[in-house]
């Protein structure tokens, strides 16, 4: 298996065959997790945590140390020199020197792929703020497959923060490209991002039904959902009829229902205004409902109020299971990025290709929307410069390749223009045609005519349109 020297940053560094090969190992190592330990002897794992944590940290520590291997850590940024201002790339070479594979949990969104560019050893993405958290993801995936024996055809229910919980992000398109349908229950105002259901319905072929077009039934059903996401492997009537598919939908029941804390460390003003609608609560009386009669009630941990600790008893309850799998998952993880172990892969299904976007890398022209973007930070800016995959041409999309958040620039150029001649150097709408005609690798886009005109553009007669949903609005700033 080619996984030794790669780093996870995000689940989609995984291919499906890949993550069924490393399960094996889970398995092999799950049976016999205290006779691992010559796997990695000699070997230095470094634990870089920079938010809380308890699970992943301890579950990271105790796998390196099962196989052998050992740990130097940090836990507080405050304690490193990233307090003195240091960059995250000059700290990854660094620990890079040290150790032989880093673990990095960070706020900042992106945070892991700055380190993975680079340390020149494996990174493995802990969670980086709101974005994604892959090894959780696996410990999920695992534990539905070990009850369940696949995760293709199953209905699974995700409730609660949707929007910053990175838990959330990771496992949607885990499970949209092993083919679950996924339905969406979110708090008040924690929707997932737009960004996400883009890869979902891009990138996996998924159809994605929106709460207002699915009538009366789910509005006032037992289970209101913002979404039901309908995976392309599984086909069913529900976009054709919806009022009465969604019926047969939940009768047949969810296989598992995950849910996630409020994530309130992550939220900015607006969603605190946004927060006082009813945040889902899962207890003895809401499974008692026939559509989770049998449903796996899972839990990334820690719980605040949303999980009831009546259920702990109940067999249906596998939170602590997915937190316990923590340890052989990412023991095989470990062995298998350090190539200290093998696996065959065999590559089923085409969700395991990933789409080759153009880039856009200038300089100059546009920043990430996302104030929690790595590339937003002034420590970082330094070195890191702006870098984009052009995902869209109509409306012109963006996508930041460090936090995955979309922009859509309102202005564009090509820096083709006609044998250099200034005069001819113009720039236009977004929205008009020469978003599809000018080519990716001439492409430069602006934010605003100001910006444009300061870097000797002058307006075309296709300048003036009307802007499109989701675009910024001009800012008069430079
Ligand atoms: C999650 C996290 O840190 O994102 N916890 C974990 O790693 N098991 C979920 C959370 O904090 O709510």
């Amino acid at each position: 298996m080619a996984l030794a020297n790669r780093s996870l940053v995000t689940i989609d560094d995984l291919t499906n065959g890949e993550i069924e090969a490393l399960f094996s190992l889970v398995d092999e190592m799950s049976d016999s997790i205290d006779r691992q330990s010559d796997i990695c002897r000699g070997k230095v794992m470094a634990s870089l945590f920079f938010e809380p944590s308890t699970r992943t940290r301890l579950s990271f520590e105790a796998a390196m140390q099962r196989l052998g291997g050992s740990v130097i850590s940090a836990a507080d940024a405050s304690a490193t020199s990233l307090a003195k201002g240091e960059s995250i790339a000059d700290m990854a070479r660094v620990v890079g020197s040290y150790a032989d594979i880093i673990v990095i949990r960070h706020p900042w969104e992106g945070a892991a792929k700055v380190a993975a560019d680079y340390a020149g050893i494996p990174v493995i993405n802990a969670g980086d703020g709101g974005h994604e958290h892959p090894t959780q993801t696996l410990c999920d995936l695992y534990t539905i497959k070990k009850e369940r024996q696949t995760i293709k055809g199953l209905r699974i229910a995700l409730w609660g923060d949707l929007k910053y919980g990175r838990t959330v992000h990771s496992l949607t398109y885990a499970l949209a490209r092993f083919g679950a349908t996924i339905l969406f229950r979110p708090g008040p105002g924690l929707e997932l991002p737009e960004h996400v259901i883009r890869k979902l319905t891009t990138e996996y072929g998924g159809e994605l039904n929106r709460y207002e077009t699915l009538g009366q039934v789910v509005k006032e059903g037992l289970f209101p959902m913002d979404a039901i996401y309908i995976t392309p492997s599984s086909p069913h009537q529900l976009a054709m009829m919806p009022d009465i598919s969604i019926q047969v939908e939940l009768k047949s029941g969810v296989d598992a229902l995950y849910v996630t804390r409020l994530q309130k460390e992550r939220l900015n003003a607006t969603d605190e205004q946004q927060k006082k609608g009813k945040y889902p609560v899962i207890n003895k009386k809401l499974l008692k409902e026939k559509e989770f009669k049998r449903t796996l009630v899972m839990h990334p941990l820690p719980r605040v109020d949303e999980l009831a600790y009546e259920l702990d008893a109940d067999p249906r309850s596998m939170y602590f299971k997915q937190a316990a799998r923590g340890v052989p998952v990412r023991m095989a993880l470990i062995a298998l990025l350090l190539g200290a172990k093998e696996v065959p892969v065999t590559e089923k299904d085409s969700f395991s290709r990933k789409i080759d976007y153009p880039c856009y890398r200038r300089g100059f022209g546009v920043k990430c929307s996302n104030p929690k973007c790595v590339s937003r930070q002034e420590t970082e800016t330094k070195y890191i410069k702006p870098q984009f995959k052009i995902v869209a041409n109509q409306p012109l999309t963006l996508r930041c390749i460090y936090c995955e958040h979309e922009v859509h620039p309102g202005y564009i150029a090509s820096s083709d223009w006609h044998e250099g001649r200034l005069s001819n150097k113009k720039y236009h709408s977004a929205n008009s045609h020469w978003a599809r005609k000018i080519r990716a690798e001439n492409l430069i886009v602006f934010d605003s005519e100001i910006e444009a005109e300061a870097c000797g553009f002058k307006p075309s007669s296709y300048t003036k349109m009307p802007k499109q949903k989701g675009q910024r609005k001009e800012s008069r700033k430079k």
